[in-house]
């Protein structure tokens, strides 16, 4: 397998040192004056693909700024990244290994030759071992120990194990098919699975174990847990393989757990867990939705690739968002990124990108291990609208910190009540427009002069209700929340992201930092339970266990 190679210090090429020296000629910019100076700058900057529209005219940027950041992308090495990811390079260098998440939203006859063998036929052997599965899950042939047929399917799993499947079947309620109940146990915590369990009757209710490791602790107990709860309701050891399930890349845990090898789902090494919504991962989500939308859900990922792959950079979604969020976080100093869904159905597509992004580009040493010397990944937060508006939007507005937005709205709404629709498209294009306008000084003191206040009143209040604007922000419409318009969207951040990382010289593909707490996390547990009676490492920690085990001590 040929080893992607990593070019030089992003900051030490020229087009880095003219962004520098652009941004303080931007310093001046102000967006309300480039739209009355530019009629045409919606146009300019905005682009249709993949039934995604993009809308990034509300940013600090002209488009000498887009032909520097692409020049950018271009010295970084981009174009050659995007077809070491595409042909299955060792782009995680650290594991020594591709990335071929868009290997698993390709269609039935393309040939993708790693280390010898065609992948694609063994991705199109699972879809299809899950429409079996699917298919005999809603006919009601999949029966339970009682020979009753399956009403509710269980994820046990956490991480890319659980938010990217859980964004999917919430987000695809609509298109829910065969009363099939979707439910997801992530956390170790025993409220958890206290709350779930006393809704589920064990007769009918089907566990799938997601794990790509199936070395997670959360997710072993949980299943654990599970299988205790179904013994105890009445379950039997025989007829246990009714009722779990797995999908995993490391097939002999999951046979040792107890699951038949012909119910374990495999998945590669080269699918990372937050890139795995597209693997057998996805099967509680095509269980909610059906094969035929889950495979709608991949052809939109597909055509996002497919763009991805070979528009210019100039017209190119998933770079210029990669880039414009290089422009703020590395020249603006921006630390933060907003994700703001005005849709119901979109809510957890915040924390599902949190993950993506967070995991991904959180990194500090380059893919040769040497530090990097620019700031990497933001923090990725929000939620969604028009709730945020009445929370953490006041921030947005009128605090000291520049944090860009991603505003995401369907035009169409799988729900109209009366005029909600309408007044939910407004809110959400108001923000955006607030963000940008801000009001000056004079707008607000003529705003309370009108309002017959007197000249010391106005002069009072004035302050208060400036608001800068210039805050930049990016809006997604799409038409009505769909299958295939969710895997463009998904695919879009995906593809952000890995060209960021590309940008900055970081591996997207690990998370070696998660491993640390994992391993403390061993330790504390032996103390806490008096397996280790040895003094934590710190006074704080050995101070916790002790008021612990002083509560739970006889
Ligand atoms: O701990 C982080 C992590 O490794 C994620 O990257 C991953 O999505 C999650 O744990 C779950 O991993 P697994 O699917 O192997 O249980």
């Amino acid at each position: 397998m040929p080893h992607y190679q990593q070019p030089l210090d992003v900051t030490t090429l020229s087009s880095w040192e003219a962004l520098r020296q652009h941004r303080e000629v931007m310093q001046s910019f102000r967006m309300r004056e480039a739209f009355q100076n530019d009629p045409q700058r919606f146009d300019e900057f905005s682009l249709s693909s993949s039934g995604l529209f993009l809308d990034y005219s509300k940013n600090l940027l002209t488009q000498e700024t887009r032909s520097l950041l692409m020049r950018l992308a271009r010295e970084a090495g981009l174009e050659r990244a995007i077809h070491a990811l595409f042909e299955g390079e060792a782009v995680n260098a650290s594991e020594g290994r591709p990335a071929l998440h868009t290997a698993l939203r390709r269609p039935i006859g393309d040939r993708l030759v790693v280390d010898g063998e065609n992948l694609i036929p063994q991705v199109h052997r699972v879809l299809n071992q899950m429409t079996e599965l699917v298919g005999r899950i809603h006919d009601g042939l999949w029966r339970g120990y009682s020979e009753k047929p399956i009403t509710d399917v269980v994820n046990i799993g956490i991480g890319g194990s659980f938010l990217g499947p859980q964004l999917v079947s919430e987000a695809l309620l609509p298109f829910a098919q065969h009363g099939v109940r979707c439910h997801y146990l992530a956390n170790i915590d025993g409220s958890e699975f206290h709350e779930l369990t006393a809704r589920l009757n064990a007769e009918t209710t089907l566990f799938i174990v997601s794990s790509k490791s199936f070395g997670t602790l959360e997710t072993l107990k949980n299943a654990q847990a599970a299988r205790t709860w179904y013994l105890a309701q009445g379950g039997t050891e025989s007829e246990l393989h009714r009722h779990f399930i797995a999908v995993s890349s490391n097939i002999a845990a999951a046979v040792a757990f107890g699951i038949r090898q012909e119910n374990i789902f495999p998945m590669w090494d080269w699918v990372g867990g937050r890139y795995s919504l597209w693997s057998a991962i996805g099967l509680p989500t095509a269980l909610a939705i059906g094969m035929a939308n889950f495979k709608d859900l991949l052809s939109g990922a597909y055509a996002m690739d497919c763009h991805f792959r070979r528009e210019p950079f100039e017209n190119n979604m998933p770079v210029l968002l990669a880039m414009l969020g290089v422009w703020y976080g590395n020249f603006w100093g921006a630390q933060s990124h907003a994700i703001l869904p005005y849709d119901h159905y979109l809510r957890n597509i915040t924390q599902h990108l949190q993950q993506l992004d967070m995991e991904s580009n959180g990194k500090s040493v380059r893919q040769n291990g040497s530090p990097v010397s620019c700031e990497t990944g933001p923090v990725i937060w929000g939620g969604v609208g028009c709730n945020g508006q009445h929370a953490y939007h006041q921030l947005l507005h009128q605090g000291t910190l520049l944090i860009p937005a991603d505003f995401i709205v369907p035009v169409v709404s799988h729900n109209p009540v009366a005029d909600h629709h309408q007044w939910l498209y407004a809110n959400c294009l108001s923000q955006s427009q607030a963000l940008m306008l801000g009001k000056t000084r004079e707008e607000a003191e003529a705003e309370l002069r009108a309002r017959g206040m007197s000249e010391e009143q106005v002069q009072r209040l004035a302050p208060h209700k400036v608001i800068p604007g210039n805050r930049p922000s990016n809006t997604l419409v799409m038409e009505r929340v769909s299958p295939h318009r969710l895997g463009a969207l998904v695919a879009l951040y995906e593809h952000k992201v890995f060209a960021q990382s590309i940008i900055w010289g970081i591996n997207a593909f690990d998370q070696w930092g998660v491993e640390l707490g994992k391993e403390l996390g061993k330790n504390v547990y032996q103390r806490l339970t008096g397996h280790d009676e040895s003094p934590a490492e710190d006074a704080s920690t050995q101070g916790l266990i002790g008021y612990f085990r002083g509560r739970h001590r006889g």
